[in-house]
């Protein structure tokens, strides 16, 4: 959905007057009621309090379902049930739709959700890779074909885009993320939204947006995944909120809670989170839906006593849907009897599920319309999967431009993931068809490469090393190898954090084994995360990160290899070299002793029986040191770029000022290329402490070998704000750093000051 110019205005009107403008009923309403909004109320007015208590279920069925259960059609004959996820087979869509809208006391009909996370059947990138790209076209692409092969099945309404900031590897979720910057992840929500939604929710090819979970899911406790997060308050004004500001600007229509709690309090139960800063401040309106049982969680949590008290302050806190769990169905009649709930909650919670019900043409158009077929698989869809696979692709190493390789190259293809048609395609992929995959080794083999495989380890975690002599065999008799490994699809995502991030298995071994032949190797990491490399890194000449990259991995790693695509990704993550440096991220605090390279004393050369005494060390690890293995922002092209100095038109700025930022950038390699041209900006002195850098924009610059172009940038009094110890959001005068270059290490900056 666009926003129009009036309802931007309303909103801007609304939020000047710090207006709640999300409501139709009486308590809640305070922005004139729109057609919907009066259809809404219509309705309200004709249900019955059990028929309503029926539109805050969310229940599910399992893709096994064989058949439908009775019990199942009748709860939604009589009212009981607002919405389903996971009804896979079309048939059943129908068949309980048309049970809904021709049984049910007021024919409302059924949502039917799924995770419909990186592709439906044609399968893009996973989040984390989507984000690599930095591009807004990709991830639009990603959600649109995404929302294109769904909704022919019926599907109106997913569980994406998940908008948690990571700064972890080890959390297995690290992989559905936008990584750990608020400003990309920002960027890139607008553009899922946009892509799920199309122009219009009312199309019948757009999904409903889910932007997921509020909030905090990401600082889980050590990685570890559900755990507890303790975030201040600021910071999570500052770092976790903007993406789903973003995101809700966008016109995304639902949110779901989180497992987690925030600060002692579980999300789906948090009357500040889901009614004073969602609603109210954030200016939501749509529904926000609990995530799998976390309301029933609550009790686990230890935040509530029982589930009719776990239901008791979902409702109460503003949490509209329950998934799966049914404390809402068992216990909401008897709290509103005994007046621990307010019908009035009841119908503002039901007007909200109402409204994008209506949104979404369901009540004119409750089934799939016949022309939709979803083009799933389509010539279109499956280009723009390559393409994503080739701008989510990460060059972290090249030496001596290994990469691209000739033409005749003769190649050892060596590595568990180099031929698996499901791994490739990542986590999240319920829909997602291995015989539709296009693997690596099918991809070299189509184009009649030269090469000899050997896949040596059958699964990323094997540790049978029979077939080492075979593939050393094969690879003395190639002139390079290229390895493909990783971690299977399954090693990351919910549930599956891990603690050592290396390549699991026998795959170190084996990588040092076929460097002991000399002869060239390019790794290519299949990964859901980051995996620490630093033992092995020497080995390997070329490494290029390609995440789980989906259905058309095979197809864009050829073209990647043999240089007819140029890899086009950024890291959206800081990459540890151990997993013992975690959390890392570079938008950290400067704290009061920063690393400073020349104090650093590495922990051999420390004396024996020193006494005790800081050395003059400052905040970093004695054995691995400050640094991480790649920063923020960094990737290769296949081309080179040379930086000039950071020009700005003026040394000092205003409010209602734009600092003018520019830069001379020349492609100084020996063929066009592509590059993310970054801006970092520090405030250097501020009422809370701010990061030591923050990403405010980046571009997209393709340049031909040897030419130059002016990059300019224009910041603004807003690009430098931020939210303060009271809670509001303020540029402070005095003095900023920036920076322009490739990534967040860069040191090609000035400074100015903002009176
Ligand atoms: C996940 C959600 C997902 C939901 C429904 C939960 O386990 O945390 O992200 O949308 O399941 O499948």
């Amino acid at each position: 959905m666009k926003w129009s110019v009036p309802l931007l205005l309303l909103l801007v009107v609304l939020m000047a007057f710090g207006i709640r403008g999300c409501a139709t009923s009486e308590t809640h309403s305070m922005r004139p009621p729109s057609k919907i909004d009066q259809k809404v109320n219509q309705l309200l007015s004709e249900m019955t309090l059990e028929e309503k208590i029926g539109q805050l279920n969310l229940r599910g069925t399992s893709s096994r379902t064989k058949v439908l259960p009775d019990s199942l059609k009748q709860a939604v004959r009589e009212g009981h049930i607002g919405a389903f996820l996971n009804v896979m087979n079309s048939d059943y869509v129908k068949e309980l739709q048309t049970i809904a809208v021709e049984e049910s006391p007021h024919g409302i009909p059924l949502i039917f959700a799924r995770d419909v996370i990186h592709g439906f059947k044609t399968i893009f990138p996973i989040p984390l890779g989507l984000a690599a790209s930095w591009d807004q076209q990709v991830v639009v692409d990603a959600s649109r074909v995404s929302a294109v092969e769904a909704s022919a099945q019926g599907i109106r309404w997913t569980f994406a885009p998940m908008l948690d900031i990571s700064r972890d590897a080890r959390w297995g979720r690290i992989a559905e993320s936008p990584g750990e910057d608020p400003y990309l992840a920002s960027v890139l929500a607008q553009a899922y939204i946009q892509g799920f939604q199309g122009d219009s929710l009312n199309d019948p090819t757009a999904m409903a947006a889910c932007a997921k979970h509020f909030i905090g899911y990401g600082a889980a406790l050590g990685g570890r995944d559900y755990n507890t997060a303790t975030i201040d308050e600021a910071q999570l004004r500052n770092v976790y909120l903007p993406p789903f500001q973003a995101a809700l600007n966008a016109g995304a229509p639902t949110v779901m809670t989180s497992f987690n709690e925030v600060n002692g309090v579980p999300a789906s139960g948090d009357e500040f989170l889901l009614d004073q800063v969602l609603r109210k401040e954030m200016q939501f309106d749509g529904f926000v839906v609990s995530d799998w049982n976390s309301v029933l969680e609550m009790i686990n949590h230890g935040f509530a006593a029982d589930q009719k008290q776990a239901a008791e302050l979902a409702v109460n806190a503003g949490l509209d849907m329950e998934m799966t769990s049914r404390t809402y169905e068992s216990y909401l009649m008897t709290l509103i009897e005994e007046g621990k709930v307010n019908e009035s909650q009841i119908d503002f919670l039901v007007a909200n599920i109402l409204r994008v019900k209506f949104q979404l043409g369901l009540f004119e158009r409750p089934f799939i319309p016949a022309h939709l077929d979803g083009k799933i698989y389509s010539q279109e869809h499956l280009q723009k999967a390559k393409n994503a696979a080739i701008k989510s692709s990460v060059l972290l190493k090249n030496n001596n431009q290994l990469l691209p390789l000739e033409k005749n190259t003769k190649i050892a293809l060596i590595g568990p993931l180099a031929h698996q048609a499901r791994e490739q395609l990542g986590t999240w992929t319920f829909d997602g068809e291995a015989e539709a995959s296009i693997t690596p080794l099918m991809a070299l083999e189509e184009q009649n490469i030269s090469l000899t495989f050997v896949e040596t380890l059958s699964y990323s975690r094997d540790k049978d090393k029979s077939a080492f002599t075979k593939a050393v065999k094969a690879a003395q008799e190639s002139d390079v190898i290229v390895f493909i490994g990783g971690e299977e699809a399954i090693l990351s995502g919910e549930a599956h954090s891990r603690a050592s991030l290396n390549l699991p298995g026998a795959q170190e071994d084996l990588i040092s084994e076929l460097a002991k032949t000399g002869k060239p190797i390019v790794g290519v990491i299949m990964a859901g995360r980051p995996i620490t490399i630093n033992t092995i890194k020497q080995h390997m000449d070329a490494i290029l990160m390609a995440w789980h990259p989906g259905t058309m991995s095979g197809p864009a790693i050829y073209e990647m290899l043999f240089g007819l695509a140029e890899p086009g990704g950024r890291l959206p993550v800081t990459w540890p070299k151990t997993s013992g440096q975690l959390p890392l991220f570079y938008n950290h605090k400067n704290t009061g002793r920063p690393v400073n390279p020349e104090k650093f004393v590495q922990m051999d050369s420390i004396p024996v029986g020193a006494w005790q005494s800081s050395l003059g060390n400052t905040s970093h690890y004695l054995d691995v040191g400050y640094e991480p293995e790649f920063p923020f922002g960094y990737g290769l092209g296949y081309s080179r770029f040379s930086y000039g100095k950071v020009h700005i038109d003026k040394t000092v700025i205003k409010a209602g000022d734009s600092l003018r930022v520019s830069v001379e950038l020349t492609n100084i390699g020996d063929r066009k290329s592509h590059e993310v041209v970054q801006l970092y900006i520090r405030d250097q002195t501020a009422s809370l402490t701010r990061p030591v850098k923050e990403l405010k924009a980046f571009q997209h610059i393709d340049l031909d070998q040897g030419s130059s172009t002016e990059v300019v940038f224009w910041l603004k009094k807003e690009d430098l704000a931020f939210v303060n110890r009271n809670m509001e959001k303020v540029t402070e005068p005095g003095l900023f750093n920036l920076w322009v270059g490739a990534d967040s290490s860069t040191s090609n900056g000035t400074s100015f000051t903002y009176e």
